[in-house]
């Protein structure tokens, strides 16, 4: 064989065991995929999903899902006349007191009309949601350089979520989980506040920029949960109040709110639901 060819066919074998190596492992805990974090502050190295022991699922598995995932089939799901199901306003008209739940949906075509980039993110996720309504965003970006300043790394791994990409995310966790458990922590699309451009979930690299439950003991929640407010911002989905937002706790949904209905919010202790229903 001439030099040329052996010194291509042992690249090709590498590449070849080295692919082979990382996909035999299964996506949601392969320690292959090291990926880096970028945005302002300070790029890290990381590693993808590495099992962080939560027993729980953890949403950030999917949220960079698969180009070809399949729609859907929500063809159950669809608002039935006479149910208490309505169509929530643009956020344009409703403000940023919209409320987006298992009971007030977006129509599919729906896109904020004033989405602006978010500088602090896990880099690892889809850029296409790295993205707020314009006021949020600026909230938002004030907030993660205010708890850099205190020497907190916060980032977001998603904010605007298209319908499209709500659809993807939650048929891959249909499959993953099952409907009911699904239904448990993922909004059907249409029916989730991040097509508002006003929800962003946020991690650290405590956790290794993971979604899970172990985050509401790190410092970084902490400041978090103590300053939120003071942006506008609040924890969506408080522990214990499934029943009456829909889901389970997650301590890494935040949503803007705006600061006088945050400020309110936090010191009662109450859900968005309740504050609307004031
Ligand atoms: N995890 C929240 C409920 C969503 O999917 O919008
Ligand atoms: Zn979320």
């Amino acid at each position: 064989m001439k030099k040329t060819n052996l010194i291509k066919t042992i690249i090709i074998s590498a590449v070849v065991l080295g692919e082979i190596a990382v996909w035999s492992f299964p996506y949601d805990q392969n320690p292959y995929l090291g990926v880096t974090t970028g945005g302002a502050g300070n790029p890290a190295s990381v590693v993808l999903n590495e099992n962080s022991g939560n027993q729980k699922p953890t949403p950030d598995i999917l949220e960079n899902p698969k180009e070809d995932g399949k729609a859907v089939d929500d063809s159950q799901e669809k608002p039935a006349e006479g149910t208490t199901q309505t169509v929530a306003k643009k956020t344009e008209d409703a403000g940023v007191l919209i409320l987006v739940n298992k009971n007030n949906y977006l129509d599919e075509s729906y896109k904020p009309n004033d989405l602006e980039p978010i500088e602090y993110f896990a880099g690892d996720r889809s850029a296409e949601a790295r993205f707020m309504k314009s006021e949020a965003a600026d909230h938002f970006n004030e907030m993660m350089l205010a708890a850099r300043e205190s020497g907190y790394e916060v980032v977001m791994t998603t904010a605007y979520r298209s319908y499209g990409f709500q659809t993807i995310l939650y048929e891959n966790y249909v499959e993953k989980y099952g409907k009911a458990e699904a239904d448990k922590f993922s909004a059907k699309p249409g029916y989730s506040e991040h097509q508002t451009g006003l929800a962003v979930d946020v991690t650290a690299p405590s956790v290794d920029y993971a979604l899970t439950d172990a985050f509401d003991q790190t410092a970084e929640w902490k400041w978090l949960t103590e300053n939120a407010a003071d942006f506008g911002f609040v924890l969506r989905y408080p522990k214990g109040q499934d029943d009456i937002t829909g889901y389970m706790y997650e301590p890494w949904h935040f949503r803007y709110v705006g600061i006088d209905a945050a400020k309110t919010i936090t010191e009662r202790e109450i859900t968005l639901e309740e504050y609307i229903d004031k």
